[in-house]
């Protein structure tokens, strides 16, 4: 008795500690634990998850992503998603684990999921900006803190708002040049390492891309490129469909509502940021989405709204990836299927007119 219950208990606390337990992925964790998580998914699912580092934080600590998919002998497709670009914006890293988690267990019985997981690989930076995330940690003075940590160029300065700081339109609308400002672009494009990062790892495979997502909180917004308004996308028309779906995916979950549009439309303007240059890039479909709430919390948004919102936007999400799935892999299939039919209807047509 004493023996099985002692062992029970220690059996607990070992699931507690990992993310064996489903409410694991309804709590905020500190980056020790985010980075343990990711090497523990990496061993327990060694066929579908690699971890790839790509680039350093200015504090020097390393920045991985997660590479997740099927091996296959054809050349894959990708899906870029990251999050944690704002430090204090808890409920994206916490949103990047969730979808880590729930394709993972989708793909073993879920056929849809299973052919995207064999086209594409899905590259998953849980956090982007990991210096400013454990600063935001510290204590309650730096929980608001958005920037990295990289010094300015005046003293008791501090930190580069890495979404300001992307090689697109830089420094031309919706920045500051002040290194004390929390919108503060830094001195030169990419100029920061952790910017630097994802420049150079996705700048050199680009065209293997088809979306990019980018997740922020909050405000309930799925933002299309661009954010300078003298600027539209090629396929802006597009952009707005598939946003609007997303939204509607989103709603018919726990009935919130999403708007989609432009940075300058429904938020504002800005420059820099990594969503419009990975559309200058040439990656078709980058949303920026901006989580839960409208600001009743804002960026301390309550444990208890972590399911649902991770809910709701895994929804909106996975609404975005199947359409740039379907659009490079089921073209094919769907061309052939739109002759047949046309060739149905013109022999209905001739066995009529005979
Ligand atoms: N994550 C947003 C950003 O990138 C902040 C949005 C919060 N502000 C707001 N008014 N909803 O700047
Ligand atoms: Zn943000």
């Amino acid at each position: 008795m004493l023996i099985s219950g002692g062992l029970g208990f220690v059996l607990l606390l070992a699931a507690a500690a990992t993310s064996e337990r489903l409410d694991y992925y309804y709590k905020y964790h500190p980056m020790e634990e985010i980075s343990r998580w990711m090497s523990q998914m990496q061993t327990d699912h060694p066929d579908v998850v690699t971890l790839v580092d790509y680039g350093q934080t200015y504090e020097k600590r390393t920045i991985s992503l997660m590479k997740i998919g099927l091996k296959t002998d054809a050349k894959k497709k990708a899906v870029w998603m990251d999050c944690g670009i704002h430090a204090r914006e808890w409920i994206a890293p916490a949103f990047c684990q969730y979808f880590v988690k729930e394709i993972l267990q989708t793909y073993k019985t879920d056929p849809k999921m299973e052919l995207m997981m064999k086209n594409m690989d899905f590259y998953v930076t849980p956090v982007l900006n990991i210096d400013g995330y454990i600063y935001s940690w510290k204590d309650a003075t730096t929980r608001l803190w958005r920037k990295n940590r990289s010094p300015g160029p005046s003293a008791g300065c501090y930190g580069v708002d890495l979404n300001r700081n992307f090689d697109a339109n830089w420094a031309t609308v919706g920045v500051s040049s002040n290194c004390s400002s929390e919108i503060y672009c830094g001195t030169r494009p990419i100029s920061e390492p952790e910017a630097q990062a994802v420049t150079y790892f996705l700048g050199s495979r680009a065209e293997d891309f088809l979306c990019f997502l980018t997740i922020h909180s909050y405000g309930q917004l799925l933002l299309v490129p661009y954010g300078n308004p003298n600027f539209t996308a090629p396929n802006y028309d597009e952009l707005m469909e598939v946003g609007r779906g997303a939204a509607a995916a989103i709603l018919k979950v726990h009935g919130r509502n999403y708007t989609v549009g432009t940075s300058p439309d429904v938020l504002y303007a800005n420059s820099g940021s990594s969503r419009d240059w990975a559309r200058q890039q040439g990656i078709p479909l980058t949303y920026t989405f901006e989580l839960r709430d409208n600001g009743t919390f804002g960026f301390k948004l309550p444990e208890d709204q972590i399911q649902p919102t991770c809910e709701e936007a895994y929804s909106g999400a996975l609404h975005i990836i199947s359409y740039a799935h379907d659009k490079a892999f089921n073209g094919a299939a769907a061309a052939t299927a739109t002759v047949w039919s046309v060739l149905l209807a013109l022999g209905t047509a001739k066995a009529t007119l005979l």
